[in-house]
């Protein structure tokens, strides 16, 4: 147990390099994903119907389908059609992709829980339907699904660890070249446990520090 220690001491470089690339992945995807499921929401809201069918669609088809098979169709089946990408590429494809279904559900529910009374506010003062979503609604929502973001994107650092079988070489690829160097298993995944724990337990810690920052400014 004691050479858990010795093991990330003497491959930290490997290790290191592996984060590096979780943590790329990860941000540039939820940074992605972001745009896209503000895209589906607005969609999901919006009061033209085929709009609706879409985005009700591809939310339901990407949360009740494995990121797995998501990045194999990426990965691997879309070369197939001449449609080739990085391993880094197809990877940021089947996150982000993947994500913004999740993050759409997210968003959703923080424009619901803003309260009727803002926008019936808005529009009595003569706003318009779109710019009461946009000043009024929009801010409020939000700034609520901040903490929720922060989740999804610890949910996204663990998750990415399935590029490791198309051979992007994140920390969980990283761990598997330590394991065949070290002839040992335990160890390096032990290892690798501790790197992803380090990074989702500061971001956990960073929710919560910005979810009693927001709950304070709500009270002033
Ligand atoms: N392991 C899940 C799957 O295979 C990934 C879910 C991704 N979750 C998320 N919040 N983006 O479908």
């Amino acid at each position: 147990f004691v050479n858990v220690f010795e093991t990330i001491i003497e491959y930290k470089s490997g290790y290191l390099s592996g984060v590096g690339t979780t943590v790329s992945l990860s941000l540039l995807g939820v940074l992605v994903g972001v745009i896209l499921g503000i895209v589906l929401v607005l969609m999901r809201i919006s009061s033209i119907k085929p709009l609706r069918w879409i985005s009700v669609t591809y939310i339901e088809v990407f949360r009740g389908t494995p990121l797995l098979v998501q990045l194999f169709i990426v990965y691997f089946g879309l070369s197939e059609y001449g449609i080739s990408t990085s391993m880094f590429g197809a990877g940021l494809i089947a996150v982000s992709m993947n994500s913004a279904a999740y993050l759409a559900e997210i968003f959703r529910a923080g424009i619901q829980g803003v309260d009727r009374g803002q926008a019936e506010a808005a529009r009595s003062l003569g706003m318009g339907r779109a710019m009461t979503f946009r000043h009024i609604v929009m801010p409020q929502a939000f700034r609520s699904v901040l903490p929720a973001i922060g989740n999804e994107f610890v949910t996204i650092i663990k998750e990415t660890s399935i590029v490791s079988v198309i051979g992007l070489a994140d920390l969980m690829f990283e761990t598997n070249i330590i394991r065949s160097k070290t002839y040992t298993a335990l160890a390096p995944l032990l290892g690798a446990a501790f790197f992803y724990f380090i990074m989702t337990f500061t971001l956990s810690k960073g929710i919560v520090a910005l979810e009693r920052k927001l709950n304070k400014d709500d009270r002033n």
